[in-house]
């Protein structure tokens, strides 16, 4: 529901006018994350990147509270030593990784993960994308794109600070290189110590559902 200014203007701020205060009251009723940004909130949002967020605005209070079970994310996180990649059909590599969780008020956390090759430092694997959450429950979504042409939804729960998902949805492009993944299972977690520790495992058409990367990283912002 919106109440705009025209809206508002037409009851002037008199506490002895009943309208006013019933609209007041009914303003106050609609949850921040129905009520729209007012224009200074917009500006000041766009003024910093909607993207980086900094250690600052992660522990600011303007995140939506529709993704406050999310906030252990936020943040920049680096890989603390090289990732494990493997696959059966493929030479073990190692690998460095940077992801970035952020949100702009929005009941999303948006993310970007950029991986390197640790020893040649050449950029290989990129994705962005969105996480939800389904109100009142512990169902998350991932909504990514990959550089290599793959976009996917993966499904999942929220424990604590613990996220299992699953693949529910895969798409490539029309030129995408094989082999195709047929499915994809990811766990992310927060080890007691304070790091984050994600594994990822895909299925091929005949491969079983293997692991492909292992990496924890730290905290760094
Ligand atoms: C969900 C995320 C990912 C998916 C679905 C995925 C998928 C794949 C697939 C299908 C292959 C080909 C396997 C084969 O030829 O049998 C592959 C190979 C590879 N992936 Fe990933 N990958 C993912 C993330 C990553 C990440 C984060 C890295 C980190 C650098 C990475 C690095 C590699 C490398 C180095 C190869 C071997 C390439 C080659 O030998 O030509 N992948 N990946």
């Amino acid at each position: 529901m919106k109440l705009n200014r025209k809206v508002l203007s037409a009851y002037p701020p008199d506490p002895n006018n009943d309208s006013f205060t019933k609209l007041q009251q009914l303003h106050m009723s609609v949850s921040s994350e129905e009520r729209p940004m007012s224009c200074v909130q917009q500006r000041f949002l766009n003024q910093r990147s909607p993207c980086w967020p900094t250690g600052k605005r992660r522990q600011s209070g303007n995140l939506n509270p529709a993704v406050l079970p999310l906030d252990w994310l936020l943040g920049t996180w680096q890989s603390d030593e090289p990732g494990e990649g493997s696959f059966p059909s493929i030479s073990p590599f190692r690998y460095t990784e940077t992801l970035h969780f952020s949100h702009v008020g929005q009941p999303i956390i948006n993310f970007m993960f950029n991986a390197f090759h640790a020893e040649s430092k050449k950029p290989l694997h990129r994705e962005c994308g969105f996480i939800r959450l389904q109100p009142g429950s512990n169902k998350v979504a991932f909504i990514i794109a990959q550089n290599s042409g793959l976009v996917e939804i993966e499904e999942g729960e929220l424990t604590g600070q613990q996220l299992t998902l699953r693949s529910t949805s895969l798409a490539r492009t029309s030129f995408a290189k094989e082999p195709y993944v047929q499915q994809i299972s990811r766990h992310i977690h927060m080890k007691p110590d304070g790091r984050l520790e994600q594994t990822v495992s895909m299925a091929l058409e005949g491969q079983p559902l293997t692991q492909h990367l292992h990496v924890t990283y730290r905290r760094t912002d």
